[in-house]
């Protein structure tokens, strides 16, 4: 099995959405083996993000990233990578397709709702920033 890293962004955290994202993920036959909230640091964002570091956006993605609670997980499935990705859609909630979380949650490009790993490299590097290894219980 293959285990990813999600984020649940602040503007579903405020909106009191935590369980409704969950239930989406679970239902998809990914299973929740690590998560904690937690408001994130303008270092840890900047750190986080730091791929996107030239990007007119990355500013207002970092304010948004630290503007309220996340929650961190780790997500365990078959290629749990590629599934989260297929059960978030599209980045922009406009282009997602039906059942997605961002297109039953997202407010916008930015306020997307959920954050999921590209790769496997990147999964473990993203764990690795928020989770000790005895956190992670399959
Ligand atoms: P993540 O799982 O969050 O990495 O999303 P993604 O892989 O679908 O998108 P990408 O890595 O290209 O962008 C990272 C994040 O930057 C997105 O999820 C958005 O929150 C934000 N972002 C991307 N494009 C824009 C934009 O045009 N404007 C703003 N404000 N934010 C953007
Ligand atoms: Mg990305």
């Amino acid at each position: 099995v293959e285990h990813t890293f999600s984020i649940i962004k602040p503007d579903a955290t405020k909106r009191n959405l935590t369980g409704s994202v969950n239930a989406v993920i679970e239902k998809a036959g990914l299973r929740i083996v690590a998560q904690k909230r937690v408001q994130m640091t303008r270092a840890q964002a900047e750190t986080f993000y730091a791929i996107h570091r030239e990007r007119p956006f990355f500013g207002e993605l970092v304010d948004f990233m630290v503007s309220g609670p996340v929650v961190v997980q780790v997500l365990e499935g078959e290629d749990a990578i590629v599934r989260y990705r297929d059960v978030m859609g599209a980045t922009n909630p406009a282009n997602a397709a039906e059942g997605t979380i961002r297109k039953l949650f997202a407010l916008s490009v930015g306020e997307n709702t959920v954050h999921g790993s590209d790769s496997r490299e990147n999964a473990a590097i993203e764990i690795a920033q928020f989770f000790a290894g005895n956190e992670i219980v399959g």
